[in-house]
């Protein structure tokens, strides 16, 4: 039985990556100040401590064989409001990881995003692509620099310091118990609530979205693969969807309507979108025999079957 440490297991992806490791047998301790979410309390150790506490981190790592690090401040909503804190604990939380399994000679898969691509307009991004992004005036930016930070990082304990280390780039991951701030959970949290789904700037921008189960399927492969050790991988489905096309299949599904909204005169200037978002998933699929394999439409589906039972989350704002 192998031990694990999954940081911000109490989170979105984190939770089910925990819900996957318990199944699979292995000795699950999660670390976060979080409470583990409705429904999988229990499942696993939990150790509530910050990321930025460096002591705990090392005391908690010291005997496990692999980490996965997913803690982190995420979300539109948290990069503007406390811009700080996301470069604090995105950055010197994960220095706190990457030394404790320096010291120990643990595996470690880092959680980074699409983000870090920024709006390069030459799609789809390879994982050599350039970052393309705007001033650092815009709090935006917050997200993007601190995670592409992290990943020099990373790079640099496993060239230096022989440190075993995958990064992964998750691309719009949505799925059961995803907190309602994001185009997919919000789209369904609002609808399922009575209130009309929002498309921002007439819903033209697509993402590629994909569904957690397919994510953390590529999440354990990579802890297993020596062969990516050191590298980093676009984890993402290669299907391009837009925000409108979520709007239509989600009021298709479930009813209700939908509203359209100028950002202009919400978030202001302090947000750029990105219109197109695509990653090439050519890597992923030869390293680790990894692609995404759910549709859109039927990650909807389950999603919203999951929503219309929890209630604690259908209790959350959006
Ligand atoms: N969801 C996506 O589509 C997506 C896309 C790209 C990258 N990611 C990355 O994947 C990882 C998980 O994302 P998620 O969507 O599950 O986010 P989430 O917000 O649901 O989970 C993050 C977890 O980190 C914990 N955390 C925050 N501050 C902490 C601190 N100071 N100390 C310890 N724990 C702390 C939170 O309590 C939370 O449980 C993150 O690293 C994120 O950057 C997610």
């Amino acid at each position: 039985m192998s031990h694990t440490v999954v940081t911000g297991g109490c989170g979105f992806i984190g939770s089910h990556l925990v819900e996957r490791l318990v199944r699979d047998g292995h000795r699950v301790v999660v670390y976060d100040p979080a409470p583990l979410p409705p429904g999988i309390e229990g499942i696993a150790e939990h150790v509530r401590a910050d990321i930025l506490d460096e002591r705990r981190v090392s005391e908690v790592v010291d005997s496990a064989d692999t980490v996965y690090h997913l803690s982190a401040m995420v979300g539109v909503d948290r990069y503007l409001a406390r811009p700080l804190d996301v470069i604090e604990v995105n950055v010197l939380g994960s220095r706190n990881v990457l030394r404790a399994v320096h010291a120990t000679g643990a595996k470690v898969v880092m959680a980074s995003t699409s983000e870090v691509y920024g709006r390069n307009p030459a799609i789809p991004w390879a994982e050599d692509a350039d970052r393309v992004l705007g001033s650092t005036t815009a709090d935006r930016w917050t997200y993007s620099s601190s995670k592409a930070v992290v990943e020099h990082m990373t790079y640099g304990f496993a060239r230096q310091h022989g440190v075993r280390a995958s990064t992964v780039r998750y691309f719009n991951v949505y799925g059961p118990r995803q907190r309602p701030a994001y185009v997919v959970s919000r789209t369904i949290h609002r609808l399922l609530t009575g209130k009309p789904a929002l498309v921002y700037d007439g819903g033209r921008q697509t993402r590629c979205f994909t569904y957690v189960a397919d994510a953390i399927e590529a999440t354990v492969c990579l802890a297993d693969n020596s062969e990516a050790d050191g590298q980093v991988f676009n984890i993402g489905s290669d299907q391009e969807t837009s925000i409108g096309e979520i709007a239509r299949l989600a009021t298709h599904l479930i009813g209700g309507t939908v509203s359209s909204v100028d950002t202009a005169h919400t978030l202001g200037e302090r947000y750029e979108d990105i219109e197109r978002r695509v990653p090439d998933v050519s890597k992923a699929k030869a390293v680790l025999g990894w692609r995404a394999t759910t549709e859109v439409a039927e990650g909807l589906a389950t999603t919203i079957e999951w929503a219309r039972g929890a209630r604690w989350w259908l209790a959350l704002t959006s």
